[in-house]
């Protein structure tokens, strides 16, 4: 059966990802430009429910304010055409030669100020056009030399700009809260909050860190060798998964913006299920868009370009569909069981068990039979993940 996107499964997309035209530090565009007006109804199309954008894809930086309008009139009229939404924009402090060290974080005073205000532009539209998450990816936060960047005072900027945007989105009213996207490197040597851990610690410094999550990339995490389904359960237990970018990424490399699902298939499963269905005693799942962060290969060709997009939603779905059958296999909650993962929700001291009640349990030390996890009582992970692989490769009902 061919699962078909609809609106219902909040699929979006990048206006850079389908619009990626191919360039990159080796050789120019393969591709023509895409038309926003086109992008918006191609994606309608296909079943996509949103569209995301910087500023500087739908109108090039340093833009006339008429030729801006005209391009936010024309994306405004496809829309509406459409029933397509925006649910998240983002401001570009990375591309124009000025945000070369940064915008936020710029060694250069002036420049954080007009990072600062090329911001509030955006933050402006994207209350206007009705977004509720405001993404930040600091991809030029960061330095390649040590003693060029002093960090304690960039994290300090990083925090005053932060502050300063959450004082602004409430004074206005605007419903919009903030998303961090971490990112270990590229293109700066090494970037600030360069993972989902490194991020969710700096959110709770600032002043109000209820407006502020995190927008977790699959590729960025896995860049830094780490478990990106499991970054995101961390995530959600902590009450900060705001948006996410979906795409694939083999390794650890540079980031690949790969399809998603066409990188670490298993890791994409768990991901999907751990959405969907909030871990395996259900639990928080995330209810936000699926926003897929990818770059259409530059070998492809414009139909390869919306194969790739359609491609994103459809893995999603299949690994949907593949995750409900995991949880309902009977053979897979005995194994659950057997694997003791549901034990794992109980709580290590019983109601109101003191210290002085544990210390006195001879189960817990004296009569417990710590030997006995010598060559027994062996805990089954691996056949629990054989299901879970015959679930994925649809080896099993
Ligand atoms: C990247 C990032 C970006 C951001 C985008 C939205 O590695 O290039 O993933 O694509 O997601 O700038 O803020
Ligand atoms: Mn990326
Ligand atoms: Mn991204």
């Amino acid at each position: 059966m061919t699962p078909t996107p609809t609106k219902a499964d909040k699929f979006s997309f990048g206006l850079w990802t389908i619009g990626y035209n191919g360039t990159d530090p080796f050789g120019g565009p393969t591709r023509p430009p895409l038309d926003t007006v086109e992008a918006v109804h191609k994606l309608a199309e296909l079943g996509a429910y949103g569209l995301t954008f910087h500023d500087d894809d739908l109108f090039p930086f340093g833009s006339t304010d008429a030729a801006r309008q005209k391009e936010i009139d024309r994306l405004k009229q496809a829309l509406a055409d459409t029933g397509l939404v925006v649910p998240m924009v983002t401001t570009n402090l990375f591309s124009a030669p000025v945000f070369k060290d940064g915008g936020f974080t710029s060694n250069d005073r002036s420049v954080r100020r007009y990072a600062l205000r090329k911001v509030i532009r955006q933050l402006d539209l994207g209350a206007e056009l009705g977004a509720k998450t405001f993404v930040m990816w600091g991809g030029r936060e960061g330095a390649e030399y040590d003693a060029a960047k002093d960090i304690r005072a960039a994290l300090e900027r990083y925090r005053e700009a932060v502050n300063l945007l959450g004082d602004y989105v409430t004074d206005k009213g605007y419903d919009i809260r903030f998303a961090i996207e971490p990112k270990p490197n590229e293109p700066r040597g090494d970037i600030l909050l360069p993972t989902v851990g490194h991020a969710m610690a700096f959110i709770e410094t600032l002043e109000r860190p209820e407006l502020v999550g995190v927008n977790p990339e699959v590729g960025h995490e896995q860049m830094a060798g780490l478990n990106f389904a499991a970054g995101i359960a961390q995530a959600l237990y902590q009450g900060k998964l705001f948006h996410i970018d979906l795409n694939g990424q083999r390794g650890i490399k540079y980031d690949q913006d790969l399809v998603f699902g066409h990188g670490d298939l298993q890791n994409a499963f768990a991901l999907v299920d751990l959405l969907e269905n909030g871990g395996p005693d259900g639990g928080t799942t995330y209810d936000g868009p699926r926003h897929f962060d990818y770059k259409p290969s530059r070998t492809e060709d414009i139909t390869g370009v919306w194969d790739s997009a359609a491609a994103n939603m459809r893995t999603y779905l299949l690994l949907k569909e593949r995750a409900a059958a995991f949880r309902a296999d009977p053979e897979v909650q005995e194994a659950l069981e057997a694997s003791r993962v549901p034990e794992l929700s109980v709580p290590t001291l019983g109601e109101g068990e003191s210290y002085d009640d544990l210390l006195s349990d001879p189960w817990a030390w004296e009569d417990f039979d710590a030997d006995a996890y010598f060559g027994g009582k062996g805990f089954g992970f691996v056949r629990l993940q054989q299901l879970a692989l015959e679930h994925l490769i649809g080896a099993r009902g």
